[in-house]
């Protein structure tokens, strides 16, 4: 039991990690919360013209969330149930770790990077359907929140589909807080009003 817990706490600490606040904090550009949707993950940071910025902020936040899942299994190497057991605690400490991290008061990011991380540490090809997805539903409609929407409502199916029956349970954990971090943005798209990739507003 106490390696389940560690694992819980090794995650969240990951998850917790702001990456898009501190790569613009060190590039000084202006402050996310206050710039398109407040929000701290990629999609914002390129509403600040940085490109760049945003690319490795999508990539290292992705990257603590399969950090951790790897870092949990290695841990816990006894036998593979615990080890699995171990990664997948691991993900949901990750993943609630950036939706309510401690450090910035429980207001954290909306999990789109994490959750392609965690997939990636857990069960990769199932985020190769993911990013998949994404790309699809982004080069057609470019709404960066809708093709989260979209691919995290497949990803669920996918698991249990390819008999993950466990990760398809956990991912529908998962999904079903991205859908709740994302409820703004829904009703932008109800309303027409969200904004497009790459949009300043
Ligand atoms: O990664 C979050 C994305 O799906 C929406 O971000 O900034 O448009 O609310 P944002």
């Amino acid at each position: 039991i106490g390696i389940y817990i560690a694992a819980l706490v090794i995650g969240y600490l990951f998850g917790s990690i702001p990456f898009g606040l501190i790569l613009t904090r060190l590039a000084g550009t202006q402050d996310l919360r206050s710039i398109g949707s407040g929000n701290i993950g990629a999609t914002n940071v390129l509403r600040t013209g940085r490109k760049g910025l945003a690319a490795a902020t999508l990539l290292l936040d992705a990257l603590k969330g399969t950090a951790a899942v790897i870092l949990a299994a290695y841990l816990a190497a006894g036998t593979d149930a615990i080890a699995a057991n171990a990664a997948m605690l691991a993900a949901l400490g990750a993943f609630v770790g950036h939706l309510f991290p401690v450090w910035l008061k429980f207001k954290g990011g909306k999990g789109v990077a994490v959750y392609i991380g965690v997939l990636i540490g857990l069960f990769w090809p199932a985020a190769i359907v993911f990013c998949l997805m994404w790309l699809a539903t982004a080069f057609t409609s470019r709404y960066s929140s809708l093709s989260a929407l979209v691919a995290s409502f497949v990803t669920p199916i996918f698991l249990w589909w390819f008999g993950h029956a466990a990760l398809a349970s956990l991912f529908a954990v998962l999904t079903l807080l991205l859908f709740w971090m994302h409820r703004e943005n829904i009703k932008r798209l109800q309303a027409g009003t969200e904004s497009k990739i790459g949009q300043k507003k």
